[in-house]
């Protein structure tokens, strides 16, 4: 058996975590997971921590991981402005391929989005295509590639480039986690007695939108690290389906046992501020898992999303061509996502009696 070493860097994000799980169950990997929170070993997994914003951490806690084959970049530091998000995350792309650089190196994968199309700026040309130019810089992925694409000519290593819709997942403590905000926000939506009202801006309800699960992008990242022909590559990664919230929405309220009514913009961030208490109580009465606030308060990201009033879509010819076909239908994505929420006591069952009952 080829035995592979990844690193995953970004290990506990949405996307991250997802793809430590699904390398530990292919048994051809071990698996180095990468945050500064490090993380518990277990199997064929263990865990760094490291402060990529530090080069000298990098290279300490890095430089003795000698094994590592495979590099799968998706950390993520924000800040407020698009421009300031170019020097540390750079930084950090630089600091982790560095240090881990040894000479059984063969693959960098680096995990980018919509945002090399402008797709953050406004209305864009879609579906996207890969080959399609980029907006003028400063963007992060932009450079962050530019960088891996000069270092792999010269290293005799490979790189791909994967780029996801919004991505669906179930990590926690997230900034960028689109399904977990819509869960707390319909749970709380039933415990104030409240119909479950889009939020978002005027004319964002009915645009048209891609997801990519967290799943099927876990396989699409190691199926474009491993097979030769994606190699120099870059794709658009997506669930195979587009959706509008006119049709989903209500879909999605009914999940939680909510009517709809039409939709009023009210910024998340601004009109979960106050929540905190109302969070703890529903722990208390419902019997949830004690998870703080700020791990389920996707707010900013959550009001960015819901605030496309522009289609966004990318075009996932390209990878189908090049051999991925996974399809993901986003409707059961969500509701599995809400699911493994409820079954983990994140959020409550729509009728705890119920619950208890099933249980008993
Ligand atoms: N989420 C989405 O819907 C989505 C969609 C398309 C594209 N993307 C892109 O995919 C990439 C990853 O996104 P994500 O949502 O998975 O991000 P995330 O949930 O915020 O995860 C970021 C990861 O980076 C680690 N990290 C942050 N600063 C670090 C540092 N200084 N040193 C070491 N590790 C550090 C974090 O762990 P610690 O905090 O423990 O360090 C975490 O594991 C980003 O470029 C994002 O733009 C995301």
């Amino acid at each position: 058996m080829d035995r592979k070493t990844a690193l995953v860097v970004g290990a506990q994000g949405v996307i991250g975590r997802n793809l430590v799980e699904h390398l530990a169950t292919l048994e051809d990997w071990d698996v180095i997971g990468l945050s500064r929170r490090g993380g518990e070993a277990a199997g064929r997994v263990r865990h760094v921590a490291v402060d990529l914003l530090d080069p000298a951490d990098a290279r300490d806690r890095l430089g003795g991981l000698r094994e590592v084959t495979h590099i799968f970049y998706a950390a993520f530091q924000d800040r407020p402005s698009w421009a300031e998000l170019v020097a540390p995350n750079l930084a950090m792309l630089v600091n982790a391929v560095e240090a881990a650089e040894a000479p059984g190196l063969r693959h960098v994968s680096l995990m980018q989005g919509y945002k090399v199309y402008g797709g953050h700026l406004g209305p864009f040309k879609t579906p996207a295509r890969e080959d399609d130019p980029g907006p003028m810089p400063p963007e992060f992925m932009i450079h962050q590639l530019a960088w891996l694409q000069e270092r792999a000519a010269t290293r005799g290593w490979s790189w791909s480039a994967i780029r996801p819709a919004v991505v669906g997942g179930t990590a926690l403590g997230n900034p960028m986690n689109l399904a977990v905000a819509i869960a707390v926000y319909a749970s709380m939506a039933k415990e104030l007695g409240l119909p479950l009202r889009f939020p978002g801006k005027p004319g964002a309800y009915d645009k048209l939108l891609q997801m990519t699960d967290s799943g099927l992008l876990a396989r699409a990242t190691v199926w474009a690290a491993t097979d030769p022909r994606a190699a120099g590559q870059a794709f658009n990664i997506a669930n195979g389906d587009l959706f509008r919230w006119t049709d989903l929405w209500p879909r999605l309220a009914r999940f939680f046992e909510l009517e709809t009514a039409p939709p009023l913009p009210m910024p998340l961030d601004t009109m979960m501020a106050d929540k905190e208490p109302l969070w703890r109580a529903m722990i208390d009465r419902h019997g949830l898992a004690p998870t703080p606030y700020r791990d389920v308060s996707s707010w900013r990201f959550a009001d960015f999303i819901f605030g496309l009033n522009y289609d966004m879509f990318g075009d996932t010819t390209k990878a189908r061509l090049f051999g991925f076909h996974d399809t993901v239908d986003t409707e059961a994505m969500f509701l599995a996502i809400f699911r493994d929420l409820r079954e983990r006591r994140i959020i409550p069952w729509p009728n705890r009696h119920n619950k208890a009952a099933i249980e008993m």
